[in-house]
């Protein structure tokens, strides 16, 4: 089979007219990758998870929309605003959780605005007024390419801030993937592990199973036994157990949105190993880029959480149902953490601690 680094979670191919992921749906079984080419597509590998976690959302409806108004590059202007603006926000109805999805999606429109002369500047770009169709695609895709190149750099940096938090030979436990496929390369909750693998820290890492879509034993668990980590998989219901025992002594997960008072929404289950861990006194980190912080939420009650369907916990993973035909299933796809239970965010800029408020705001006021 061919391995993980033999391709990027997402990517541009290389005729620039479709999108090409790898089918995180089909792990560990079988490494497919699948181009995708229409809104539609798009929208359904999001929604259908076939790529997932907050960074590789974001990078997926950046690059999207960059393809999808490729056959406008002779439109005018008001046509040109007008497709952006409705594929941007049919991109964005695909999964509510991750900020990351609409972050993306507002840089890449703040670009367009730049273009259109309706901004001073475009982000990152000194863009002059009153371009054709056709060099405001040449813009859009750059920045397309800056959202992809910069989520490289913020995870490497998140696993260095992570690594100063850790001593070798750890126990880490971790929920749900953080991991390189939910990124484009190092994941953010992965990225100390990773970087303390090149480095000799010997840590051994614990992935919690993580139900119902079992992200943890089917994408982190494959990701870091490829890589060669000392990796132990356990049902989330085993997560007390294994704290009670010593053998964890540092928690990592990653997170789809932290609120400004910190309080961070992540895979459902999040919550439950920060209270353990708080019972047993282990540190809890959460691994969050800037673009995961929505400073426009004050606190976790503000955060939309994903309901999902029936069927992915009653039946998905089973030859025949597991469950009563016709039963009420609850099935939100993240919880949130409460900052309290919270011992440091981890930033590409630094760790944050309490109060997170605070942090929060000084970290924005200097960005
Ligand atoms: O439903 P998923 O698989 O997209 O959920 C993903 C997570 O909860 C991740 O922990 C989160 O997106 C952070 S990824 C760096």
């Amino acid at each position: 089979m061919a391995s993980l680094n033999d391709f990027d979670t997402v990517e541009l191919l290389d005729e620039e007219s479709a999108l090409r992921i790898i089918d995180q749906t089909k792990l560990p079984g079988k490494l497919e990758v699948l181009e995708l080419r229409t809104a539609k597509e798009i929208w359904d590998a999001i929604y259908k998870l076939k790529v997932r976690g907050a960074p590789a959302i974001g990078v997926t409806a950046a690059m999207g929309i960059y393809i999808l108004m490729k056959p406008y590059a002779g439109a005018d202007a008001e046509e040109f605003r007008a497709q952006f603006d409705r594929t941007a926000a049919y991109l964005n109805s695909s999964r509510p959780t991750a900020v990351n999805l609409s972050w993306a999606l507002a840089r890449m429109e703040r670009v367009l605005a730049g273009c259109e002369g309706a901004a001073q500047t475009a982000e990152g770009a000194d863009v002059p007024k009153g371009m054709s169709s056709r060099e405001k695609l040449e813009h859009l895709r750059a920045q397309a390419q800056a959202i992809r190149d910069e989520d490289v750099e913020v995870c490497r940096r998140i696993g260095e801030n992570g690594l100063t938090l850790l001593k070798p030979g750890d126990g880490i436990l971790t929920h749900c993937n953080a991991g390189q496929l939910a990124t484009i390369r190092y994941g953010t909750a992965t990225a100390p592990i990773y970087l303390g693998q090149e480095r000799g820290y010997h840590f051994r890492v614990f992935c919690d199973e993580t139900r119902p879509l079992l992200q943890g034993a089917r994408l982190t668990a494959f990701e870091l036994t490829q890589a060669g980590v000392d990796c132990t998989l356990e049902c989330d219901n085993m997560c007390a157990s294994l704290m009670k025992s010593g053998q964890v002594q540092a928690v990592l997960v990653g997170c789809d949105r932290v609120a400004a008072n910190g309080d961070a929404a992540n895979k459902i289950g999040t919550s439950v190993v920060a209270t353990v861990a708080a019972r047993y006194k282990i540190p809890f980190y959460v691994c969050a880029p800037t673009s995961t912080i929505d400073i426009t939420v004050p606190d976790g009650d503000g955060i939309v959480i994903e309901q999902r369907s029936p069927e992915e916990v009653t039946s998905m993973w089973y030859e025949s149902p597991m469950a009563p035909t016709g039963v009420k299933v609850y099935n939100p796809a993240f919880d949130v953490t409460d900052h309290e239970l919270i011992t440091g965010i981890i930033t590409e800029y630094g760790v944050l601690h309490e109060p997170y408020d605070r942090a929060i705001a000084d970290l924005f006021g200097r960005l």
